[in-house]
């Protein structure tokens, strides 16, 4: 292990973009199957982990709903959701703020209530154990129509107090933020935060559109805002975060290397990039790993790992009692460290 390995092992973090069923690994994928009698493609783990070979965005979003047919009771979300907050506590990741699918399930036939009482038991219960924050995001299906995501919305009133915002994510291209135009500005009236992937496979204009038509308060990826000049200032100017996911951009051939990653770019350009996991259990990797690997390959610095870390806690949506006990723990960390 390096020194800079070390050092990222050392700071407390924060993860910005985690989709919570991108974290069924696939020994829990087999246990829940068996668990709940549904007949699994696959003959082993080892099989499930050889599938996990995609070219594009699509070819994985199809493994991904496929997975999801195991999970089917309240407490699978709990142990799907728990095992995750297990996992990156041992990377030292202090606050999470994870996407779910709803209709992912419901369209299934599982109840609404199931899936986000699994998972919101099973964070309550990380907060007792591990210490760590979290919220909770709804993120619409962008392939389905506006109404079913309206129809998602209004499930989702119960819940209000403990569902911080929306997301928009699945299929890009094709689907355009402006579709869900209307039920952003309704979240946004319900108080909810906004969030929307834009720029992952799709062109710069779609995140125009996030910023412009659904009022994003985050950009989830961003990579291809890049393309844009204007749009970088833009972004740059309104210090608006991208959730950069660096293993995530490579498994589905955003870039072709990690070489080739814009992670250090963006930090140059003065972008509020963070780093993110994505889907941790299909992309090979969770926080720490996002951040070894791209420190790695793009030779970051410590000071450039610290402000990633930084703009994770900046870009969070911490109380400021929380956000100024986690930027004492890094400041400490990073002390402590040099100290050695
Ligand atoms: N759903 C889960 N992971 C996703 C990603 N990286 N992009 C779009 N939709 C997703
Ligand atoms: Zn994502």
């Amino acid at each position: 292990m390096t020194d800079l390995h070390r050092f990222i092992k050392a700071l407390p973090k924060a993860e910005l973009h985690l989709h919570i069923e991108g974290s069924l690994e696939p020994e829990q994928m087999f246990e829940l199957a068996q668990r709940n009698n549904v007949t699994l493609p696959y003959g082993s783990v080892e099989d499930i982990r050889k599938a996990y070979d995609f070219n594009n965005l699509q070819e994985f979003l199809d493994l991904y709903y496929a997975g999801m047919s195991v999970l089917q009771t309240q407490q699978d979300f709990y142990d799907l959701t728990y095992a995750y907050l297990k996992r990156v506590h041992a990377d030292n990741c202090r606050h999470v703020e994870i996407f779910f699918d709803p209709q992912g399930h419901t369209d299934r036939g599982i109840a609404f209530s199931d899936v986000i009482e699994g998972i919101l038991d099973a964070l309550a219960q990380g907060q007792t154990d591990f210490g760590i924050s979290s919220h909770l995001i709804l993120s619409f299906l962008r392939h389905l129509s506006e109404e079913a995501a309206f129809e998602t919305l209004a499930q989702a009133e119960p819940y209000l107090d403990r569902i911080m915002g929306v997301g928009l994510d699945s299929s890009e291209l094709g689907h355009p933020p402006s579709k869900f135009e209307r039920v952003f500005a309704k979240a946004r009236e319900m108080g909810l935060k906004l969030f929307a992937h834009a720029g992952e496979e799709g062109p710069p204009e779609y995140v125009y559109e996030a910023l412009d038509l659904l009022k994003v308060d985050r950009i989830d990826h961003g990579n291809r805002s890049l393309e844009d000049d204007d749009l970088v200032k833009r972004l740059v100017d309104e210090q608006m975060v991208l959730t950069v996911c660096p293993l995530s951009n490579l498994k589905l051939c955003v870039v072709d290397d990690l070489t080739d990653h814009p992670l250090k770019t963006m930090l140059a350009m003065g972008l509020k990039a963070t780093v993110n996991s994505d889907d941790p259990s299909y992309f090979g990797g969770y926080l720490n790993d996002n951040y070894i690997q791209t420190a790695d390959a793009l030779n970051l610095t410590q000071e450039e790992i610290v402000q990633l870390v930084k703009n994770g806690f900046e870009g969070a949506y911490l109380s400021p009692d929380r956000a100024t006990e986690l930027m004492f723990e890094l400041a400490t960390a990073v002390s402590a460290f040099r100290a050695q």
